[in-house]
C-alpha cells in the first residue's frame, strides 16, 4: 500500500502565513504538522509516499527531504494549481500505479495514527474506505450517510440539513478504481475536482464504499483557532525535559520542555510548554499551552495559549493569548505618547485591539 499526502492548496484561512510558507509546515509543539502525518504513515508500515506540493514546494522538499529520516521513500508531485483533492489524485496517477493507497490531507492531525485504518483497508478491500467521526455541527463538514452494515450510501458537502452527524476526516483508503472516478467528474461550483464527488461517483456505480468511525481526537489545522487547539492537544501529551539553561530565579511548573541551547531566566513557565533551541525567555510568564519556536525572544511579557514561530520576538507585552506570531515577527511597545497603536503588518493579517 502507498500513501498520497496532500501538501499543496491555497490555505486562504491561514493568511498571511500561507503567503510566505506552506501551512503544512506550521509547527505543532515545535514540529511541522506534516511530520506527524509522515510519522504515522511510517508506523503503519507504509514506505512509498507521494507528497503533492504546490506554491511552497521548495520549502517542503528542503525540510522533508527524500524521506530517509522518516523511514520512507518520498516522491514529490507538483500540482500546478490547487484544483481540488481529486485533482491531486489525478496528477498522482503514474506514482500510484495500480496500488491501493491512503490519501492523507497534510494539514490534518490524527492522534490515533493510521495503523488500524491501513490494516483494515488491506484486510478487507473495498473500492474506497472513509474515516468518519461524529460532530456537533455536521453542516460545516463533508457528511456521510451510512447504512447499518457500514456501507456509505451518500456524501454531502456542508449540507444545510445533514442526514447524519458523521463528518469525513482527512484520511481515505482507495483502490485503483478511484482513478476512473477522478477522470470522470467535472469541477464543482467552486472550480475544484472534489474527492467527495469522486467517491459519490463510485457509490452511484455500485462500488463498495465502506465507513469506519472513530471518536478519537482528530483535527484539521486549516485555521488559526484549529491550529492552536491541535497545539494544545499535542502539548497535553508532552513529557517535560530540560536540556537548556534555567536560572535559579525561574520556576517551571508541570511539564515543560526546554531544548538544548534555550535560556530561561527570571521567569515562571507553567506547562505544558515547549521552548525551542536558541530561544530566550526572560523576566516573563509563559504558558500554559504555549510553543516558543527556535531562536525566539520573550522578554518582560506574559503569554499563554499561543504559538511563536522561529525567530519571533515579544517584548514588554503585558498579556498575549490565543495568538499565532510569525517567523521573525516583532511585537514590542511603542513610545507612550501619542496614545495610538502603531502597526506594520502584512496583507491579510489580523490584529485584535482591546476595546
Ligand atoms: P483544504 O484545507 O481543504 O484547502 P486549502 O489548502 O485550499 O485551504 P483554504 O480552504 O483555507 O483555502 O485542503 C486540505 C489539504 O489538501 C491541505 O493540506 C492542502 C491540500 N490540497 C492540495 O494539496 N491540493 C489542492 O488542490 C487542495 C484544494 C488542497
Amino acid at each position: 500500500m502507498k500513501a498520497l499526502v496532500l501538501a499543496g492548496g491555497t490555505g486562504s484561512r491561514l493568511r498571511p502565513f500561507t503567503h510566505t510558507g506552506a501551512k503544512q509546515l506550521l509547527p505543532i509543539a515545535n514540529k511541522p504538522v506534516l511530520f506527524y502525518a509522515l510519522e504515522s504513515l511510517a508506523s503503519a508500515g507504509i514506505r512509498d509516499v507521494g507528497i503533492v506540493v504546490g506554491a511552497h514546494a521548495r520549502d517542503i522538499r528542503e525540510l522533508t527531504g527524500d524521506g530517509t529520516g522518516f523511514g520512507l521513500r518520498i516522491t514529490y508531485l507538483h500540482q500546478s494549481r490547487p484544483l481540488g483533492l481529486a485533482h491531486a489524485v489525478l496528477i498522482a496517477r503514474d506514482f500510484l500505479g495500480d496500488d491501493d493507497f491512503l490519501l492523507y490531507l497534510g494539514d490534518n492531525y490524527l492522534q490515533q495514527g493510521v495503523t488500524d485504518f491501513a490494516r483494515l483497508a488491506a484486510a478487507a478491500p473495498a473500492a474506497a474506505r472513509l474515516l468518519l467521526t461524529p460532530v456537533a455541527d455536521p453542516s460545516a463538514f463533508g457528511v456521510a450517510e451510512v447504512d447499518p452494515e457500514g456501507n456509505v450510501l451518500r456524501l454531502e458537502e456542508k449540507p444545510d440539513s445533514p442526514r447524519s452527524a458523521l463528518a469525513l476526516i482527512g484520511v481515505y483508503a482507495f483502490s485503483p478504481a478511484v482513478h476512473e472516478a477522478v477522470r470522470a467528474i467535472t469541477p464543482s461550483a467552486r472550480g475544484e475536482l472534489e474527492i467527495t464527488h469522486a467517491v459519490q461517483w463510485m457509490i452511484d456505480r455500485g462500488m463498495r464504499v465502506r465507513a469506519e468511525t472513530t471518536t478519537r481526537p482528530w483535527r484539521d489545522t486549516g485555521s488559526v483557532e484549529d491550529l492552536l487547539e491541535v497545539n494544545r492537544h499535542v502539548l497535553d501529551g508532552l513529557e517535560g525535559n530540560v536540556e537548556g539553561k534555567v536560572d535559579p530565579h525561574s520556576t517551571l511548573v508541570g511539564r515543560v520542555r526546554v531544548a538544548e541551547g534555550a535560556i530561561v531566566r527570571g521567569s515562571r513557565v507553567v506547562g505544558p510548554v515547549v521552548i525551542g533551541a536558541g530561544a530566550v525567555v526572560s523576566n516573563s510568564s509563559v504558558g500554559p499551552y504555549t510553543s516558543i519556536g527556535e531562536d525566539c525572544l520573550v522578554a518582560d511579557s506574559a503569554i499563554e495559549y499561543s504559538v511563536l514561530l522561529p525567530g519571533a520576538q515579544v517584548e514588554g507585552a503585558a498579556r498575549i493569548e490565543g495568538s499565532l506570531i510569525g517567523r521573525g515577527a516583532v511585537v514590542r511597545p511603542a513610545p507612550r505618547l501619542p496614545q495610538a497603536h502603531r502597526l506594520v503588518i502584512g496583507d491579510h493579517s489580523k490584529v485584535y485591539l482591546p476595546s
